[in-house]
Formats: structure tokens, sequence, C-alpha cells
């Protein structure tokens, strides 16, 4: 893209302010804010939301934990069949930063260990290591990252040998950004020659793989479905041979593994259908009438949340990957430079930041096997320090379920 290009695009969006200060840049920063300014999806901008709130929500059918197990036998086969023949690659969202735990580098570092070394990432690596020998041949694996966390988690792997595993069968990606805005809409600068930015969320994992070239890739190798996972769960059950069985079995696009709510709040997306669709509303968009809403025989019809763990048929997400996502925006204090070249730390929210939810993929499917697991198990969050959801939490579910930290 040239500077008249340019100038087009942003004009057309009310963002011409990007080119300020273009005349004073050397000639490699002239192409740096160039290549940034071609990247910028407009689409963001204008979004206002989503729209959800027009919808009707219904319960949706979970498959309970005695019913998944009047069936373990069948699913179970079915599924390792499709795990030994390669058909299901896992795809673990690494992107976010451990922040929150006061933790300035990939959250799949945070050594949740207590006598020894053990990082998020080991754990859940030795989990696969476990489905690779129950099924007896390698299960490939995407690691999504964020355009900040990808040298270190990369260098990571690298100096944990790829926790034993064969490292041909790991690919490494990273996830799009959107732009950053003030609360008026205009896009911030962070220099005179970047615009701000930020990873767009983790529902741009499929177009990113595609961006990356790895969508071909895993089909040329012969995926049929990806098993899509947060980093955040130290007992997260990936490439679980029952789980991809059921969803075989059914002839289904995708599954959603769900546990029953501690209680009506906590923080987890609730499963449910939205105008007959199957659909998840994150905990945060769960209004009170629906939230402790129940049946007839007192149990709360939204009793399932989803824990980040779902397999996508992939024909179905090449079907759907022109359908657009709601487009969720979050008030954020950003550090930015001011019109006078300033940086400035702000003190108070001064920016929208806007993200895509993996959820929503569920929505753009024709069905979905709501998959009720056992939370203590396999549901073992790392969201804070100490408290619900914590380090500590973990740790104790680690050491319940025999796992040596
Ligand atoms: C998430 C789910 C919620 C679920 C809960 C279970 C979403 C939006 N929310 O909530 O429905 O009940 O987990 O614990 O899915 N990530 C990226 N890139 C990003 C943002 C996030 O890779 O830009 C990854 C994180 O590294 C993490 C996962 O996505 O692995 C979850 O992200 P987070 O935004 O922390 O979601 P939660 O609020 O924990």
């Amino acid at each position: 893209m040239n500077y008249s290009e340019a100038f087009l695009k942003l004009e057309k969006i009310g963002q011409t302010h990007l080119l300020k200060w273009y005349d004073v840049l050397k000639d490699d920063e002239k192409q740096k804010l160039l290549d940034k300014i071609e990247l910028i999806d407009a689409k963001v901008l204008a979004s206002n939301g989503s729209n959800k709130d027009k919808e009707t929500i219904s319960p949706l059918k979970t498959l309970t934990l005695p019913e998944i197990k009047e069936e373990e036998l069948e699913d179970r086969t079915l599924g390792l069949k499709a795990l030994k023949e390669g058909k299901l690659a896992c795809v673990l969202l690494a992107g976010g930063m451990g922040s929150r735990l006061g933790y300035s580098h990939p959250k799949g570092m945070y050594n949740i260990g207590i006598n020894k070394t053990l990082s998020i990432f080991e754990c859940q690596m030795n989990t696969l290591k476990e489905r690779v020998k129950e099924c007896g041949s390698f299960i490939p694996l995407f690691i999504m990252t964020s355009p900040e966390n990808i040298d270190e988690t990369k260098k990571h792997f690298e100096e944990n040998d790829f926790y034993g595993y064969d490292k041909t069968y790991i690919k490494f990606f990273i996830q799009t950004e959107y732009p950053v805005t003030d609360l008026n809409g205009k896009i911030l600068m962070t220099n005179k020659y970047t615009p701000a930015s930020a990873p767009n969320g983790n529902g741009g994992w499929y177009l990113s793989m595609i961006n990356a070239g790895l969508d071909k890739y895993a089909k040329s190798i012969g995926v049929e479905y990806f098993n899509v996972y947060a980093v955040d769960n130290v007992l997260q059950k990936m490439a679980d041979p029952v789980f991809l069985g059921s969803i075989i079995k059914r002839g289904y696009e995708s599954g959603a593994k769900v546990v029953k709510k501690v209680d009506p709040d906590e923080r987890v997306g609730v499963i449910c259908l939205a105008n007959g669709h199957p659909s998840i509303t994150e905990y945060i968009e769960l209004t009170d009438e629906l939230r402790f809403s129940k049946d007839e025989n007192g149990e709360y019809l939204y009793n399932f949340g989803v824990i980040l763990n779902y397999i996508f048929r992939v024909d179905a997400l090449d079907r759907t990957k022109g359908n657009d996502f709601p487009i969720y925006r979050a008030n954020k204090k950003f550090p930015y430079m001011d019109d006078f070249g300033n940086t400035i730390t702000p003190t108070e929210n001064n920016a929208h930041k806007y993200e895509t939810f993996v959820l929503d993929m569920v929505r753009m499917m024709n069905n979905c096997v709501s998959f009720e697991v056992d939370r203590y198990k396999e549901f073992a969050p790392v969201k804070n320090l100490h408290g619900i959801d914590s380090v500590d939490s973990a740790r104790e579910l680690l050491i319940k379920n025999s796992i040596d930290i």
C-alpha cells in the first residue's frame, strides 16, 4: 500500500490523523506505518456490539455424566479410532499473558508446581502425552500466541525439548490484532509510525490459522476435527476419545465440554439455545432473569457452564468462516502517544479494545453436543492468584487428582 492508497482508506473511515507524522518519518518507518494501515480491519471500527439482546434464549439439553457413562464404551472406541487415524488436531489458545497473576510472561509458562517446577504448559503436555499413549499415534498440536508472546512461548518449548513430544507435530501461529481506539473511536498511536493494536480475542483463532496457511496444512494431513481449548485450565482434558466419539456418532458439527455450575453467579459462559440455535451466553451478558430461572423440579435452567474446550468439525468451520462474529468492545487503560508526541500512561480508562469470542462459533454450527464433565477432574482454571479460580484452588485440585506438583 502506498501513501495515497493509505490516505484514501483512512479518509473513508475518518482516521487520517494516523498520517499526521508521515513527513518526518524515516523511510523504513514510513513503510511500517503503511503496512500497519493496510492491515486495519475497518469493519471492527464500525461495530457497535452484538445484537444478542434481541434473541430468545431457551435451555439446551446436556448429555449428562450418567448418560455419557451408558454410551462410553462405544464412543471411546469410535473416538480412539479417529484419533489413531489423525482426524483430530488440538488448538491451544495461548494468546493470554499472566498479568492477573502478577506475571509478565505467557500464562502457560506460569509455574503451578510447589515442590518442583511444573509450568501450565507442561501440565497440559503431560495430559496430551497420555492421550498419545492411549491412541498410539501423535496428535497434531497448533499453538496460538499473540504477537507479543510468540518468541517467549517458542523459546520456552524449545528449552524444554517440547516436553518430550515429537516437535514435528507442533506448529505455532500468531493471532490477528484489531486496532485500539480512544473512547470516541479514533485509533490511538503508540508512536509516530505505529497505530495502536491489541490481540483480537480468542474468536480469531480459525481466521488466524487460515492467515498462517495452517488450515490447508491440517487438511493435507487428514485433520477433520479441531479441539480448541484454553491454556489456563491445568486439568484440561484435550483429545478426549469419548467426547470426540459422541460427536462423530451423532454426526454433529461441534461439541462443548460443560460443568454443572457451583452457583448461578459462577463466571462461566452458559450453554443454551438462542432463537432455537445452539449458543453460549457469556457470563457478563447473562441477565438475572435467566441466571435464576428454574424448571418444574427446582433445577436452574441454565445450569451448565462451558470450560472452553470445544470440538469443531473442519467442514462446518469452512462453511461459516465468512460469517461475521459479534465484536465486543471493552474499556481499557491503554498507553498512547498524544498529539504533541508525548507518551501518556493513563490512570483511567481511555481506550476501546475490540474482541471476538470463540464461544460465538458455536452459534454458527447447526448442532452441538453439550457434554458434561466432572468439574473436579477437568476444570481447574487459573485466573487469579488466590481465592476462586486461582493458583491456590488449581493446586488443590491437582493434588486431589494425584498429580505430583
Ligand atoms: C473463558 C470463556 C468462558 C468460559 C471460561 C472458562 C471466552 C470469551 N470466555 O472466560 O466462556 O466459561 O473461559 O474458564 O471464551 N485468549 C487468547 N487470545 C486472546 C484472548 C484470550 O488466546 O486475545 C485465550 C487465553 O489465553 C485463554 C482463553 O483464551 O486461554 C480464555 O480467555 P479469557 O479472555 O481469559 O476468558 P475468560 O474470561 O477466562
